[in-house]
C-alpha cells in the first residue's frame, strides 16, 4: 500500500477499501504515515467523504488502534451516555446516579473540557479529593457493588483517534460527518459497553447547528454502534441556549445537586428522563417509555437517586458532605449582575458566548494542560421566551478577578438577544433515532 495512492484515489472520490482503512490507520498511530500524507487524506475525506462501509472501516480501525477494554467481570447489562458537548450541559451527573440507584450498571468513561464546553471530570473534581484515575479492578468493583464509576479515559484507549483528532484541530477538518463519527464511536466502542446511548446536541452552542445535519451525524453513529453488536439509539436535543442555568463547575455541580433533590430546571430534567428512559429501555429495566420516566421522578422524589450520588463520590475518594450542604463549595470572591438594556422578551441567548464568558473568567481550559478555577462561572436568570424590563438582571458573573469579570460580562451582554415580540418555546427534544433494522 502506498498513501500516495490512497490519497490520489480519495481525491478522485474513489473509496478505500477496509484494509487499506486498516493499514492506514494502523501505519498513523505507529508514526510510519506521516502528519503531511495524513493530512491530505483528511482534506480529501472533507471533499469527497466517506461511505457507510468506510465510515464503519474507519471507527474500527480507530477503536483496534489500542486497548478494548474487557468489561466481562461486570455483572449484567453495561450501559454508557455520551453527549456530542455543549454549554451547561450537566446531564451526566443527574442522569447516572438515578440510573445506579435502578440497578443500571453505568460504566461511564469521561473526558475533560476542552474550549468553551465543560467536561464532567472538571466538575467532579469540585469534590476535594475525588478521583477518576481509579485502577480497572476498583472500576468494575464500584460497578458491581454501587451501580455506577466514573473513570477518565486512559491513555491507550482508540490512540489511533487521538492522534488523527489532534491532527484535524489544526487543519481545519474536524467538521466532516464520517470523521466525527468515526471518531466518537471509536472511543465508545473501545469503552467496552452494551447499551450507548447518543445525546446529540443540535442549536448555536452545538458542533451542528442545523437539525439536518445532527440527524445525519446521529443517523451514522447509531448504524456504526448497531453494526458493531451494540444496543444503540440517539436522541437529539436542543443547544440553542446553555442547558439549565448555571455554567461553570462548582455552580453546575451545585444546579445538579439540586436536580437531584428534585428542585432541577424543566429543560435539564427534560434531557436527563430522555436519555434515561432510553437506557432503561434498551436495558430491559422498563416496558415502555412512561414507566422508565416514573420510575426515574420516583427515584428522584424518594431521595435515592441523591443518596446514590453521595455513595459514588465517597467510593471514588470524595468529600460527600458536600452533596448534603452546598455551601461548603469554593465560592467567587465577587459577582457581577448583568441587567437588560431594554426591555421586551429574551429571543435567544447564544450559548457558545456563555461558554465563552466562561472561559474569560478562568473556568475553562485554553490547551489540554491548562488549569481551571472551579469557583467561577454565570448564573442565567433569565432564559428563552422570558420577558424581561428595563434595568433587570439578565445573569450574574462569578469571578475572582475584575478585569476578567468585565471581559465575561461584555461576551454575556452580546449573548443575549432582546426583542419585542415573545417566541416560541422550542421542544428540548426533537428527534429520537433509533437502529434501522
Ligand atoms: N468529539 C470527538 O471525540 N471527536 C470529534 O471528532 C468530535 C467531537
Amino acid at each position: 500500500m502506498r498513501m500516495y495512492d490512497l490519497i490520489q484515489r480519495k481525491k478522485e472520490g474513489k473509496s478505500l477499501s477496509t484494509e487499506e482503512i486498516r493499514e492506514m490507520i494502523r501505519g498513523y498511530t505507529k508514526g510510519v504515515i506521516p502528519d503531511y500524507q495524513m493530512s491530505a487524506m483528511l482534506m480529501a475525506i472533507c471533499f469527497q467523504g466517506m461511505d457507510d462501509r468506510e465510515t464503519y472501516d474507519l471507527t474500527m480501525a480507530m477503536r483496534d488502534s489500542g486497548e478494548i477494554l474487557d468489561l466481562s467481570g461486570i455483572y449484567g447489562l453495561k450501559a454508557d451516555k455520551h453527549s456530542t458537548g455543549g454549554v451547561g450541559d450537566k446531564t451526566t451527573l443527574v442522569l447516572a446516579p438515578i440510573l445506579g440507584a435502578l440497578g443500571l450498571k453505568v460504566a461511564k468513561m469521561s473526558g475533560r473540557g476542552l474550549g468553551f464546553t465543560g467536561g464532567t471530570i472538571d466538575k467532579l473534581e469540585c469534590f476535594p479529593g475525588f478521583s477518576t484515575a481509579i485502577s480497572m479492578e476498583q472500576f468494575i468493583k464500584n460497578v458491581n457493588s454501587i451501580g455506577l464509576a466514573l473513570a477518565g479515559q486512559t491513555a491507550n484507549l482508540a490512540p489511533g483517534d487521538k492522534k488523527l483528532y489532534a491532527l484535524r484541530d489544526v487543519t481545519a477538518t474536524v467538521d466532516q460527518m464520517s470523521l466525527i463519527a468515526g471518531s466518537i464511536m471509536s472511543k465508545k466502542l473501545a469503552a467496552g459497553s452494551d447499551i450507548i446511548v447518543l445525546d446529540v446536541k443540535t442549536g448555536s452552542g452545538a458542533f451542528m447547528k442545523t437539525l439536518k445535519d445532527s440527524k445525519k451525524l446521529a443517523e451514522t453513529m447509531v448504524d456504526i454502534g448497531t453494526r458493531a453488536g451494540k444496543r444503540v439509539s440517539a436522541i437529539i436535543t436542543d443547544m440553542d441556549q446553555p442547558l439549565g442555568y448555571a455554567v461553570g463547575n462548582s455552580l453546575e455541580v451545585i444546579e445538579a445537586i439540586e436536580a437531584l433533590s428534585g428542585g432541577g430546571p424543566k429543560d435539564l430534567m427534560e434531557v436527563v428522563y430522555a436519555l434515561g428512559a432510553e437506557m432503561l429501555l434498551l436495558a430491559e429495566k422498563a416496558e415502555n417509555l412512561d414507566i422508565a420516566e416514573k420510575m426515574m421522578v420516583d427515584c428522584v422524589e424518594s431521595g435515592r437517586a441523591k443518596e446514590k450520588f453521595a455513595e459514588f463520590i465517597l467510593a471514588q475518594g470524595g468529600e460527600d458532605s458536600y452533596v448534603w450542604d452546598t455551601e461548603k463549595f469554593p465560592k467567587a470572591a465577587y459577582e457581577k449582575e448583568v441587567c437588560s438594556k431594554e426591555k421586551g422578551f429574551v429571543t435567544g441567548i447564544e450559548a457558545e458566548r456563555v461558554g465563552n464568558a466562561c472561559m474569560a473568567l478562568g473556568g475553562g481550559r485554553e490547551t489540554k494542560e491548562g488549569s481551571i478555577d472551579l469557583s467561577v462561572g454565570i448564573v442565567l436568570k433569565k432564559k428563552k421566551s422570558m420577558a424581561v424590563e428595563k434595568g433587570e438582571v439578565l445573569a450574574v458573573v462569578y469571578g475572582n478577578d475584575s478585569e476578567k469579570i468585565k471581559r465575561a460580562e461584555a461576551q454575556i451582554c452580546s449573548a443575549y438577544k432582546i426583542g419585542g415580540t415573545k417566541p416560541a418555546e422550542e421542544p428540548m427534544i426533537k428527534l429520537k433515532i433509533s437502529p434501522r433494522i
